[in-house]
């Protein structure tokens, strides 16, 4: 059973004013409590843009060490350890195992679209081996790289998508991916006894990744990245008690990702 303490509520006045964030607006992201994430040691890969980015701009405004990895730099400042690394690459995956000590939370958010609305019949070979590579297959060797630098009770969050829960026609490899995280986030969930493996789709997102997917939709009908990180700075607290599964992040938008959680 979930455990859910009397709401403890620390956060209400301590907005912190972070320019990537934007202004602290309704709909436009949480408020972070200062030092609810004291002392996590917290991994996210793609965070140089969109939802990578912005989670890793909540957890270290809510007090995390955090190693932000990408091929680019993140820019979130000097409280954020860049690892400038291509997740396709053996070397660069090195350079994470390298880069960091012990690790409590583990998010991968790293992923490439492929060519969007492309039927499997003509899905070039080499996007095809791309999608997967990056999608799945890194997430996999950093996993297994990693696993020496996991703290006791690990926590490891995986970007889903709704295409990887229902198929969907032109969405080719992308989706198959998905579909294949989250096949691998089951089997891990078995493989960690505490099971604090969390697969969360994000929703469609305002971000470089969803105007490629869907180039005739008003970004401005969209949640921002920051709006949906609730639920992923609830997923990384360390009294988290949420069982393994799967999870949709729209579902926390505006919520208090603190709740329950001293
Ligand atoms: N936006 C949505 O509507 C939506 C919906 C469902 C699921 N998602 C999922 O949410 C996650 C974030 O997507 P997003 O929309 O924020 O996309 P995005 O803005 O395109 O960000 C993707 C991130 O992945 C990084 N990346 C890509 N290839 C990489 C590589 N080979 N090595 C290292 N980093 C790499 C990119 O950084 P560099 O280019 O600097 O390497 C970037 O930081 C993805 O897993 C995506 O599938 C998004």
């Amino acid at each position: 059973m979930p455990h859910f303490a009397p709401p403890v509520n620390l956060f209400a006045p301590l907005y912190v004013f972070e320019p990537h964030l934007g202004p602290a607006e309704p709909g436009a992201g949480p408020a972070y409590a200062v030092g609810m994430l004291d002392e996590r040691r917290i991994l996210v890969t793609g965070a140089s843009s969109g939802i990578g980015r912005a989670i890793a701009a909540a957890y270290q405004a809510a007090g995390a060490e955090v190693w932000a990895v990408a091929r680019h730099p993140s820019g979130l400042g000097e409280r954020v350890h860049d690892v400038v690394a291509d997740v396709t690459d053996p070397a660069g995956r090195q350079r994470l195992a390298d880069a960091v000590t012990e690790l409590d939370v583990v998010v991968h958010a790293a992923a490439i679209l492929g060519p969007p609305n492309t039927p499997l019949s003509a899905y070039p070979e080499a996007d095809w081996r791309a999608v997967i590579e990056t999608n799945i297959t890194a997430v996999q060797l950093i996993h297994q790289l990693l696993e020496p630098h996991y703290a006791p009770l690990p926590t490891i969050i995986g970007l889903s998508s709704g295409v990887g829960r229902k198929g969907r026609a032109g969405w080719g490899a992308y989706a198959v991916s998905k579909f294949a995280l989250e096949g691998w986030m089951e089997v891990l969930a078995g493989e960690v006894p505490e099971g604090r493996v969390y697969s969360v789709n994000p929703g469609a997102t305002r971000t470089r990744m969803r105007a490629a997917a869907a180039p005739d939709e008003d970004p401005a009908t969209l949640p921002s990245p920051e709006a949906i990180t609730p639920l992923f700075l609830h997923l990384a607290h360390r009294d988290v008690d949420l069982p393994a599964g799967r999870y949709d992040a729209r579902d926390w938008i505006d919520r208090d990702p603190w709740d329950g959680l001293a």
